[in-house]
């Protein structure tokens, strides 16, 4: 059976490797030219930027990778946390035109997470992810209880700075929400939180997307059986599968895009273009848990932001409720910032409204003037100038303006910083 699915994919990938058109920039060179994803300490080394890597342990044993761009000015660090089954690499892939690389180039102090369960954080002291199913059961909820505070700490410790400003894409938005709202103690250590297309109710999804999540506890159960707990992992045999069809110019674009990638995000064919779509299938799916897919599903179908749902039963062992508690969003008392896409078919207009009304210090709430911004074009979008990428540049300087003449952090005082 294995060893006919490899077949399958062996000859996939033979009958739909073609020469490749015109390349754009070099990292679509690099990689459609190799067939090869390539990591992030490369991309951002074909960009001139030296990126440090960290091991970041958590307190449940899981190791997390993560990367650090120095700043060349005394700005407040800033965090980019990446979405579901994507990894800081997301933040790079657009090379010039990436924010990660943009604000790089504008001398901010960059910090990329990597969440439990991708490919820079398949790893835990106790746990096997290929052996041990306990190691996939985690959720967002898991991100934001210990893989947020684990990096934070280690950030604001390399750093010293008092606090932090986030990016999170996605469900890096939903990690966050669970942080501040189980985790209050961390309030504080953050400045504010920019939310690219944040993820947290999901009841005015795309009708694909609603379709799946109609069905998510039959294919959990699906997967239980099968027990197929890790969600496209960058070497399970679907993924490569996938990878195989959707990176191939014959058929990535005319199958993957039009079928899947778009009918789920939303259509937008000017910023996602042929060649730089099929880069993107390198860096998406590179690993998560079904817990987490499921987890969204149950938000989904009772329009409830609430914990895991285990069934009666188990609630109220875990809970000691029969409900899953509800996470408290009022508690999330760090300023936001939304930034929100007219065409995203995950992270709606009208549900992040729901959440802008629920969370207690919104700053702004911004509904982004392109009318065709996707999920995906927050992170693909072919210029950050003049999309989200102005925004978000805009907000990590208001701050460091916020206060003229006064030192940024303890980073200005005492020089400590290496
Ligand atoms: C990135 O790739 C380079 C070259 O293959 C390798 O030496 C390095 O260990 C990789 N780093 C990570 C974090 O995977
Ligand atoms: C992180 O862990 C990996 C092995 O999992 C190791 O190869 C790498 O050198 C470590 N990096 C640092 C900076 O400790
Ligand atoms: C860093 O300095 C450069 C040049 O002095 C400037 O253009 C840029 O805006 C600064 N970046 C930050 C984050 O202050
Ligand atoms: C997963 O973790 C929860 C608590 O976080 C626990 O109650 C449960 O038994 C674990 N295992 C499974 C298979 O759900
Ligand atoms: C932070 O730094 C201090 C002193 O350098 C060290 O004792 C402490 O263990 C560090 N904490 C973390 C989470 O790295
Ligand atoms: C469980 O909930 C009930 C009421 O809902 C409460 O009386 C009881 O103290 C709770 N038990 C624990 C262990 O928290
Ligand atoms: C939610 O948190 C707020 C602020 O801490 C608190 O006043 C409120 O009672 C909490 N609500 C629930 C249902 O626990």
């Amino acid at each position: 059976m294995e060893a006919m699915f490899n077949v399958i994919i062996l000859i996939a990938a033979m009958i739909l490797r073609q020469p490749n058109s015109v390349l754009s920039n070099v990292i679509e060179e690099r990689v459609l030219s190799s067939g090869n994803r390539i990591n992030f300490t490369e991309l951002a080394s074909l960009y001139g930027l030296k990126a440090n890597e960290y091991n970041v342990t958590t307190e449940d044993g899981y190791i997390l990778g993560l990367f650090h761009i120095p700043g060349s000015n005394h700005s407040r660090p800033v965090l980019l946390i990446h979405g579901i089954d994507l990894s800081s690499d997301c933040y790079l892939i657009r090379g010039d035109n990436s924010l990660g690389i943009t604000l790089a180039r504008r001398g901010f102090d960059l910090w990329f997470a990597n969440l439990r369960g991708n490919i820079y954080s398949r790893r835990n002291i106790y746990l096997n992810p290929d052996t041990d199913p306990e190691f996939w059961n985690f959720s967002f909820n898991e991100n934001g209880i210990y893989d947020l505070p684990a990096i934070i700490d280690i950030v604001m410790n390399k750093t010293k700075a008092p606090k932090l400003n986030v990016i999170g894409h996605s469900q890096g938005n939903t990690g966050m929400l669970v942080l501040g709202a189980k985790r209050p103690e961390y309030n504080e250590k953050i400045n504010k939180l920019i939310y690219l297309a944040p993820v947290s109710y999901l009841s005015h999804v795309s009708p694909v997307l609603s379709a799946f999540i109609s069905i998510s506890p039959l294919l959990n159960l699906i997967g239980e059986a099968a027990g197929l707990n890790e969600f496209l992992g960058y070497n399970q045999r679907l993924t490569k599968l996938y990878r195989a069809v959707c990176t191939s110019p014959v058929s990535a674009y005319a199958i993957c895009a039009n079928l899947i990638t778009f009918p789920v995000v939303g259509f937008d064919p000017t910023e996602l273009g042929p060649t730089f779509y099929r880069v993107t299938n390198y860096y998406l799916p590179v690993g998560a848990s079904r817990k987490s897919l499921i987890h969204y599903g149950q938000i989904g179908i009772r329009g409830v932001f609430a914990e895991y749902d285990y069934g009666a039963v188990k609630n109220v062992a875990v809970y000691n409720s029969s409900l899953p508690p509800v996470y408290n969003l009022s508690r999330v008392d760090f300023q936001s910032v939304l930034l929100v896409g007219n065409n995203d078919g995950v992270a709606s207009v009208k549900d992040a409204e729901r959440l802008r009304d629920e969370l207690p210090n919104v700053e702004s709430f911004r509904i982004l003037p392109r009318k065709k911004m996707t999920h995906l074009d927050f992170i693909v979008d072919r210029e950050p100038d003049p999309g989200h990428g102005v925004e978000v540049q805009h907000e990590v300087h208001v701050d460091e303006d916020a206060k003229p003449g006064q030192p940024r952090h303890q980073r200005d005082l005492d020089n400590t910083y290496s």
